[in-house]
């Protein structure tokens, strides 16, 4: 992709941001904090957009991805919202299975990542008519079919993957032209961030997500964030892009 082109993905990605501010208010942003999410804070705070941004602190995340939270606030005076899972079903759930359980089953993980991450994206989402993520289409078989607009049924509003077109170069070159902060873990074998003992570095010719849940099989690495009860509906998209 040359300058031009990129320029031209930058704008469409930004007039989807403009049109979610716009025509879908409330709409809020779930930042992972990870690189793809950091270019989508980017755009929004430089722009003004009135699309909050919030994070799900599942009490689990490395240091270095807390450490984004001040980056963002002492480059953009931003503070992101957090939320966090509920302490009697952490409690329970630690109880019941041990702190690190989720190695032990697909189960027991889908319901740590229930517990820590999906309630909260619930109470994170209420209210709301429309949601923002960074999900990219290149980034797993799962992901194969991503539309920059999708309707939420499980939600039910809309959704929206403004970089679902982007290649993972893409964001790299985003980062470093407009020198957008960044989780420095991503510096050290991390291209995938989610909680720390679910994560770790791959090796160079790896695939992208391969350090994530990596005791697992690919079609079953998801949270429960982007597919609930299968009922995530994918639509044509029908933004620009
Ligand atoms: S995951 O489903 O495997 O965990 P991934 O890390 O690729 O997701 O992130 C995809 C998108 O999900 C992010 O761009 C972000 O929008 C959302 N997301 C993932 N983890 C979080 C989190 N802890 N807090 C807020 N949003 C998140
Ligand atoms: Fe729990 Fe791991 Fe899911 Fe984080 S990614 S919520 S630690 S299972």
């Amino acid at each position: 992709m040359n300058e031009t082109e990129f320029a031209v993905l930058v704008e469409k990605t930004r007039e989807t941001l403009q049109r979610v501010a716009e025509q879908f208010a409330p709409a809020v942003f779930a930042s992972s904090l990870a690189a793809e999410d950091m270019v989508l804070t980017d755009m929004i705070l430089r722009d003004k957009l009135d699309i909050g941004i919030f994070t799900l602190e599942t009490g689990r995340l490395h240091a270095e991805t807390l450490g984004v939270l001040d980056r963002i606030k002492d480059t953009y005076g931003y503070e992101v919202a957090l939320y966090r899972p509920q302490p009697e079903a952490v409690d329970g759930y630690v109880r019941q299975n041990g702190l690190n359980a989720f190695y032990d089953s697909v189960e027991l993980r889908k319901e740590c990542c229930r517990i820590r991450k999906v309630e909260p994206l619930n109470r994170a989402l209420q209210g709301q008519r429309a949601w923002v993520t960074g999900q990219r289409r290149a980034q797993s078989a799962t992901r194969a079919e991503l539309h920059v607009q999708e309707h939420d049924e499980a939600h039910g509003m809309e959704k929206f993957n403004p970089l679902a077109d982007w290649s993972e170069e893409d964001v790299w070159h985003y980062i470093r032209s407009k020198g957008v902060p960044y989780n420095p873990l991503h510096d050290r074998g991390y291209p995938s961030i989610g909680c720390e003992p679910c994560t770790r570095a791959i090796q160079p010719g790896e695939d992208v997500r391969a350090g994530r849940w990596w005791w697992e099989q690919p079609e079953s690495k998801e949270c429960g964030l982007h597919v609930v009860d299968g009922k995530l509906v994918r639509i044509k998209s029908a933004a620009t892009v």
